[in-house]
């Protein structure tokens, strides 16, 4: 009963699209489940921190992870014994304002950080390719959104947004869609402002080399690059993102001066400019296109948390 509650607590909530009107686009919004998971113990990953907070439980933890757009974190449970710094700490300066109360309660732990006096951190990024960033610390577990599976080498965290694959293979969008899907994934979601912000800073941060047209005779958009996303329209006039919500459901649409085009065939697929636009194409048309690959289940050898550090 209670491990029921804790861990529909750790339940991401789906920001409910902006302007969600319709019952529809409810429904939608309740559909996504994403949750933290533990993934090492008495380790704690290096990589970016972006928040930091004391708190009692994991699942607080992983309420304030949210909050803050991340993708991992790393909590130091309150009762492990002293080597918890922050509880040390705090005790220590207990025992000093009840020996002498005026004394100033400044810790001098020699290099400690900011960081070491907050047992919840939370992260840009997760760990991908190798654990490669996490280093022994018996004070902290590690957990993530992305515990069953690492994400593979050539995966790009593109931060506080998700995991994503930037594929220069061009190929006609229900092949790319299909690509996506067998890569553990699906075509990029695209339908917030930070989405398609960071996603098309990323592609315009890419070599040219990598989108350009081959040197066919259609020259009309050669050096423009373009990546396919998760945004096609199933039924004329409707479209719909990769998580099958309809677009109408968002406030948020960057669509190009002119599109989506009157004079466009329909159905219609969208591919994402590197200038936060989105334009449609036939959809057998070949291009460029973005995967993201989706958050997972626990971890397959999740580690024993009750247990002692070495
Ligand atoms: C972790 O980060 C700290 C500070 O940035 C750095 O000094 C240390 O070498 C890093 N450790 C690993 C294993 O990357
Ligand atoms: C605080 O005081 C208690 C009891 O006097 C003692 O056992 C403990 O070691 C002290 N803690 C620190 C960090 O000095
Ligand atoms: C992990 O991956 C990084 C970057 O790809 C690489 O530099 C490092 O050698 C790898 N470490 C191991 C243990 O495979
Ligand atoms: C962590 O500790 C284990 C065992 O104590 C050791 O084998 C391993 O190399 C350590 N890893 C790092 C990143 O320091
Ligand atoms: C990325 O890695 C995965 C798994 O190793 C592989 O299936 C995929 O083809 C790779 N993609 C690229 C573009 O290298
Ligand atoms: C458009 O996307 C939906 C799922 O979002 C998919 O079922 C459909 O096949 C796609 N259309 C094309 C032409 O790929
Ligand atoms: C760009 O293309 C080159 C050559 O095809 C490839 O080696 C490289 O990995 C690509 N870069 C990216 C970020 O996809
Ligand atoms: C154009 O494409 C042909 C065949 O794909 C290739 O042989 C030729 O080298 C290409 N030319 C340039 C300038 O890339
Ligand atoms: C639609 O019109 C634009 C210009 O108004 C043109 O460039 C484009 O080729 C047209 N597309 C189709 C599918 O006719
Ligand atoms: C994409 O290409 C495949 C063959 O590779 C074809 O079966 C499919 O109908 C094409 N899809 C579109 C939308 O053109
Ligand atoms: C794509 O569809 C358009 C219009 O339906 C057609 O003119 C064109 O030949 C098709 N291209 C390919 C590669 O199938
Ligand atoms: C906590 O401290 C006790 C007594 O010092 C020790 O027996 C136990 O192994 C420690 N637990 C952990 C998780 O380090």
């Amino acid at each position: 009963m209670r491990l029921t509650a804790v861990l529909a607590a750790l339940v991401l909530s789906h920001h409910p699209p902006e302007g969600a009107t319709d019952r529809h686009c409810e429904a939608n919004a309740r559909k996504i489940v994403h949750r933290f998971y533990p993934l090492r113990h008495c380790q704690r990953s290096n990589r970016t921190v972006i928040g930091l907070v004391n708190v009692q439980s994991v699942r607080e933890c992983a309420d304030f992870a949210r909050d803050k757009q991340g993708l991992a974190f790393n909590f130091a449970p309150v009762k492990r014994n002293s080597t918890n710094w922050y509880d040390v700490v705090r005790e220590r300066e207990q025992n000093q304002s009840t020996v002498s109360s005026w004394k100033p309660a400044s810790p001098r732990v020699a290099s400690f950080g900011f960081e070491d006096f907050y047992n919840c951190h939370v992260l840009d990024c997760p760990e991908y390719r190798n654990l490669s960033t996490i280093v022994n610390d018996t004070r902290f577990d590690y957990y993530t959104l992305y515990a069953r599976l690492l994400p593979a080498g050539n995966a790009t965290c593109i931060p506080s947004i998700g995991m994503f694959l930037f594929e220069d293979t061009k190929l006609n969008y229900s092949n790319a869609y299909n690509a996506c899907v067998s890569a553990g994934g699906s075509l990029a979601h695209i339908a917030s402002d930070a989405r398609t912000f960071q996603l098309s800073k990323y592609i315009a941060s890419l070599p040219e080399t990598n989108y350009t047209t081959n040197n066919s005779t259609d020259t009309s958009s050669a050096v423009e690059p373009l990546y396919y996303v998760g945004l096609n329209e199933t039924v004329k006039n409707r479209f719909f993102t990769s998580a099958d919500e309809r677009l109408d459901c968002f406030r948020f649409h960057a669509w190009a001066p002119g599109h989506p085009a009157r004079n466009r065939t329909s159905p219609s697929c969208a591919a994402l400019t590197d200038e936060g636009s989105w334009k449609v194409f036939n959809c057998n048309r070949t291009l460029p296109y973005i995967c993201e690959l989706h958050t997972s289940g626990p971890a397959l050898y999740a580690p024993k948390l009750k247990r002692k550090c070495f």
